[in-house]
């Protein structure tokens, strides 16, 4: 498969992973950065879109600040949802193919449990999951054709990921508080572009997808985790200490049980959900060399 590959966003931790997986079958990849195309304005990223004439087009830029997303939920819409919407209408028009990436928070709006399978009825808590939701659909409306892949808890020892966090905070402190009471599947950054570009690449796989690590675990655990491995690297180590989300306000609500489930990329691609644990050394170092 010959033809370029667009990627929406350029310094993100997805963005960064499918520069870093090259271009997958495809002539060349383009990441395009706010320079590019800020999906702020509107209009942005479908005329890049038209200009560039991509054979594949992967949305890999978002609002992801989840807790200014409640006191700017305007400016989160406007890229999350309006934008997505947008360029998934771009795609179409050109007849290229739209990989829209959005998020688990979709989930956890309402007392069921996950894993949630991907015809499970979304329910967002937050404005975020609001805006992600919102982006979903005109995705889909616009391009029925396009694949929305949505994961959760991405990592890469890049940003504002949760293990960078631990480590940063572990060289500072003895002890961590983190929440026992919420459950998420951890997706090393680098997983989730193999899933993206495996979808990208096969013309007929439309609708949702779900695209994330196993085991599911309590985010404490996911800390206990990370700081193993950097303990074990010579590098920071701390206490974890469990406590409830109730003991942990902040002002996004989030999802109790937002897991994902359900088998269809592995029937469309072969993928299978990665284990977490294995992506955890290679972004301790990549947060290591790069802080
Ligand atoms: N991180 C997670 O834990 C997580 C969990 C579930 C789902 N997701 C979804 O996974 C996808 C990738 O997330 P990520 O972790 O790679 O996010 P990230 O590291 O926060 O990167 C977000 C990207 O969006 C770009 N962006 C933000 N505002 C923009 C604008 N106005 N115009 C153009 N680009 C803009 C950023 O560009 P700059 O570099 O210029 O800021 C950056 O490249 C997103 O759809 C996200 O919702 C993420």
């Amino acid at each position: 498969m010959s033809g370029l590959l667009l990627v929406l966003g350029r310094n993100g931790q997805l963005a960064r992973a499918l520069a870093e997986a090259g271009p997958a079958g495809f002539g060349r990849v383009v990441c395009a950065g706010r320079a590019q195309a800020n999906l702020s304005v509107p209009g942005a990223a479908a005329r890049l879109i038209q200009q560039l004439a991509p054979r594949a087009v992967i949305n890999a830029a978002a609002w992801t600040a989840v807790d200014a997303a409640e006191t700017e939920e305007e400016a989160a819409w406007r890229i999350n949802a309006e934008a997505a919407g947008e360029a998934a209408h771009a795609a179409r028009r050109i007849g290229a193919r739209f990989i829209q990436v959005s998020t688990d928070y979709v989930f956890g709006g309402d007392d069921r449990e996950g894993p949630f399978a991907e015809g499970a009825e979304p329910a967002p808590v937050n404005a975020y999951g609001r805006t992600k939701l919102a982006g979903e659909k005109r995705v889909l409306q616009a391009h029925p054709e396009a694949a929305v892949v949505r994961t959760s808890a991405v990592f890469s020892g890049r940003g504002a990921d949760f293990p960078s966090a631990m480590w940063r905070l572990a060289a500072e402190r003895d002890a961590i508080d983190v929440v026992d009471d919420q459950l998420t599947g951890p997706t090393p950054a680098a997983d989730l572009a193999d899933a993206v570009l495996a979808l990208a690449g096969q013309r007929d796989a439309a609708g949702v997808f779900h695209a994330c690590g196993e085991p599911h675990v309590s985010w404490a655990r996911f800390a206990e985790a990370a700081l193993a491995v950097s303990a074990a690297a010579g590098g920071p180590d701390a206490g974890i200490r469990p406590v409830s989300s109730a003991a942990f306000p902040r002002p996004a609500a989030r999802p109790a049980d937002s897991r994902l489930g359900g088998r269809r990329l592995t029937d469309a691609t072969g993928l299978r959900p990665p284990d977490w644990r294995k992506g955890l050394a290679a972004a301790f170092e990549t947060w290591r060399r790069t802080r």
